[in-house]
């Protein structure tokens, strides 16, 4: 059941950490183009993230790496014309912010002006800190994101469970409040056991989005072909499908080839 335009009720980064205030759980997803984000939105979603993760399931690349920041505007640019309710936050790509403070704030201005969303989520703690710190001089919200970062995924080289020992662990605590301190909205935890995620969201104040990071975060984030089952390879244990997509899709495309194939299509009345 879709929402009716009357309800509407833009999410604003004050009302998402007002969800966080009163225990309501924030919904969140991926999206990269106008129709899927129009159905997303009207379905009720929080929050929208124009991940980088196009890298992957838009553009078939194995890593978020080679996603421009041009390639990201386009994306954002096509979600928030979509957008009438969900607060829309953009992935500022690799190598658009990372040890030059400069840069990143013209990457975060560059994202709000040429794509109209919301905020940008940009991945790492205190290493980044100047370049967190400048983007929000200018008004421009930061959602950060700690645990596996897939932009450093040659430094770490697997995608396996981070910050299990107590050492990093610690390490991700202090980068959270990190965070948490310069006046970031919000923090995206990625692919850590739920014990210390959980004690993250205890001990900072700003909503805490998990991926992998299990029950006790404040909400959940997936990709949305994962979600849809378009993707079929990609089965870590943190995703629960909630469609089919990619039979679904499958089975209508061999209809329609069958029906051109044996002239079914189009019949009488759906010509002119
Ligand atoms: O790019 C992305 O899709 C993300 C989510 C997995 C959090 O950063």
């Amino acid at each position: 059941m879709s929402i009716h335009k009357s309800e509407l009720k833009k999410i604003t980064t004050h009302q998402f950490q007002e969800m966080k205030n009163r225990g309501e759980k924030i919904s969140m997803l991926t999206a990269y183009d106008y129709s899927m984000a129009k159905i997303l939105d009207s379905a009720g979603i929080d929050v929208l993230l124009v991940g980088d993760s196009a890298s992957n399931v838009m553009a078939g690349h194995e890593t978020t790496l080679p996603i421009t920041l041009d390639q990201m505007i386009y994306h954002a640019s096509s979600v928030v014309r979509a957008v009438e309710r969900a607060l829309v936050i953009v992935d500022i790509p690799f190598g658009s912010y990372q040890g030059n403070s400069t840069e990143a704030l013209r990457s975060a201005i560059r994202i709000m002006k040429e794509s109209g969303a919301h905020g940008v989520k940009m991945e790492g703690g205190s290493e980044i800190r100047a370049s967190v710190e400048r983007v929000l001089t200018a008004g421009v919200p930061v959602m950060g994101h700690l645990g596996l970062t897939p932009q450093s995924i040659f430094k770490f080289g697997t995608y396996t469970v981070r910050a299990k020992e107590e050492q990093e662990a610690e390490r991700l605590m202090e980068d959270a409040k990190v965070l948490e301190e310069c006046g970031c909205f919000g923090i995206v935890l990625e692919k850590i056991p739920a014990s210390l995620a959980q004690k993250v969201a205890r001990e900072v104040s700003i909503p805490i989005i998990g991926i992998g990071a299990g029950v006790g975060v404040d909400g959940q984030v997936l990709v949305m072909q994962d979600v849809l089952g378009i993707t079929k390879e990609f089965q870590p244990r943190f995703l629960r499908r909630y469609a089919d997509l990619h039979t679904t899709i499958t089975e209508a495309i061999v209809g329609y080839i069958k029906d051109v194939k044996s002239e079914s299509f189009p019949n009488e009345r759906e010509q002119y």
